[in-house]
C-alpha cells in the first residue's frame, strides 16, 4: 500500500516514440469547476493549414468544463457582479438564453450556490430546456417576440431580476463583462500560445464578446494584427461593416447555424467594431461542408459556429502572406445540434444536402 504523500510509478514513464501525446509538466490542478474554465488548447488544423499555406489554429473552447466558450463570459458576469456588490450569497441569477450562456451560468450557479432562472423562446428544442433543468436551473419557455417587446425572453429575464431582492440579470448581449472576459483570458492565452506570432484573428459574433475582447487584447499587443468578423446569413453585422458602420440591414435569409449572428449591434460589439478589417458572409452550405470536412480530415466534432469560424479563417488566409498565423474559435461541440446538422431530411429541407461533396454525404447520417 502507498503511504500518504508517496508517489510511485508502477510503469515506465518513458513516452512512446510514436505517440503524439506530450506531457505538460506545467499543467496544474483546478480548484473546482470555476478554475477549470479557460486555458484551452490551441489546435492546429493540419490539413487546412497545408492546403492554404497558412497556419490555421482553432481555440478548443469545447474543452471548457461547461462545454463552450460561454463559460468564460458566464464566470465574468457573475464574479464581476459579486465584486461590485450586485449579487450576494444565496442570490438569484437570471438570463435570457437558449444556449451556451444559460448552460455556463447554470453550472456556475450550482458551484457558487446561487439560484439560476433562465428564460428562453418556446421555439427552442426540448433537449435544450432539459439540459438546463438537469443542471438545476428554473426554466421558463415564453412565446417568440422581437427583442424590444416587453414579453421577449430577455425582457422577461430582466423583469424577473428587478422583481426580487438580491437578484442579477446578466444581460449577455450588452453586458461588457463578456468582452472583458476575453480581454483577460482568451486574448492573453492566444498571445502566449502563439508566442506573440499571431497575424490574424477571425470569428463570428453572438454577443460579440469573444470577437471584441480578443481583438482588443491582440491589437493592444500588436496593432498590425488583423481581425475579421464572419457572419451567417440573416444577421446585420456584415452590412454594418461593409457600409462603414452606417447600415444594419440584414443580409440574406435566416441561417440555421445557432449561436452567432444578431439583428442589431450589441453593446459588446459597439465598443470595438472600428477595429475590424473586413467581414465575411458565410453561406450555410459552406458551414455544413466545413463541419463535415473537420470531422473527415481533422477528427474534430465541432458545432456550426466553429465550422463557420473556420470558413472565415480560410477566407482570411487569402488576405495575408503565405506562412501567416491565423487563429479562430472552436466554440463548442456538435452534440447539441446533431438533430439538425446531421439530419439528411433537415438539410434537404434547407436546400443544402445536394451541395455537400459526395464523399462527405455519409456524415448526414440521421434521418
Ligand atoms: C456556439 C456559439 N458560438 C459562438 C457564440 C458567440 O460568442 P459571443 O457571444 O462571445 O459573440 C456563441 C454565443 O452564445 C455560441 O453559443
Amino acid at each position: 500500500m502507498l503511504s500518504k504523500g508517496t508517489v510511485r510509478f508502477f510503469h515506465s514513464a518513458k513516452p512512446l516514440a510514436t505517440s503524439s501525446y506530450k506531457l505538460n509538466k506545467h499543467a496544474t490542478v483546478a480548484n473546482g469547476f470555476l478554475s477549470a474554465i479557460g486555458n484551452t488548447p490551441l489546435v492546429k488544423l493540419e490539413k487546412l493549414s497545408k492546403e492554404t499555406g497558412r497556419n490555421i489554429y482553432g481555440k478548443a473552447e469545447w474543452m471548457n468544463p461547461g462545454g463552450s466558450v460561454k463559460d468564460r463570459a458566464a464566470l465574468f458576469y457573475i464574479e464581476k457582479a459579486e465584486e461590485k456588490g450586485l449579487i450576494k450569497p444565496g442570490g438569484t441569477i437570471t438570463e435570457g438564453s437558449a444556449g451556451n450562456t444559460g448552460i455556463g451560468l447554470a453550472h456556475i450557479c450550482r458551484a457558487k450556490g446561487y439560484k439560476c432562472v433562465i428564460y428562453l423562446p418556446d421555439s427552442q428544442s426540448a433537449s435544450k430546456m432539459e439540459t438546463l433543468r438537469l443542471l438545476g436551473a428554473e426554466v421558463h419557455a415564453v412565446p417568440v417576440v422581437p427583442f424590444d417587446h416587453p414579453e421577449n425572453f430577455n425582457q422577461r429575464a430582466r423583469r424577473h431580476a428587478e422583481s426580487m431582492e438580491n437578484a442579477y440579470w446578466t444581460n449577455q448581449f450588452d453586458n461588457l463583462e463578456s468582452r472583458q472576459a476575453h480581454i483577460e483570458t482568451t486574448g492573453p492565452e492566444i498571445w502566449a500560445q502563439t508566442q506573440g506570432k499571431v497575424d490574424v484573428f477571425s470569428c463570428a459574433s453572438g454577443s460579440g464578446g469573444t470577437w471584441a475582447g480578443v481583438t482588443r487584447f491582440l491589437k493592444d499587443q500588436n496593432p498590425q494584427i488583423k481581425s475579421f468578423i464572419s457572419e451567417p446569413p440573416g444577421a446585420s453585422l456584415y452590412n454594418y461593416v461593409k457600409s462603414g458602420f452606417k447600415s444594419t440591414e440584414i443580409e440574406g435569409v435566416q441561417s440555421f447555424i445557432e449561436g452567432a449572428g444578431q439583428c442589431r449591434v450589441t453593446g459588446n460589439i459597439a465598443h470595438d467594431i472600428h477595429l475590424v478589417e473586413d467581414a465575411f458572409l458565410i453561406p450555410d452550405q459552406d458551414s455544413v461542408n466545413m463541419l463535415y470536412r473537420l470531422i473527415d480530415e481533422e477528427g474534430l466534432f465541432v458545432g456550426g459556429t466553429s465550422a463557420l469560424n473556420v470558413c472565415g479563417a480560410v477566407e482570411a488566409a487569402k488576405r495575408v502572406p503565405e506562412g501567416s498565423t491565423i487563429v479562430t474559435i472552436l466554440a463548442d461541440s456538435a452534440h447539441k445540434y446533431a438533430q439538425k446538422l446531421f439530419s439528411k431530411s433537415f438539410l434537404q429541407d434547407r436546400g443544402v444536402y445536394n451541395g455537400i461533396p459526395d464523399h462527405l454525404k455519409k456524415y448526414a447520417s440521421l434521418e
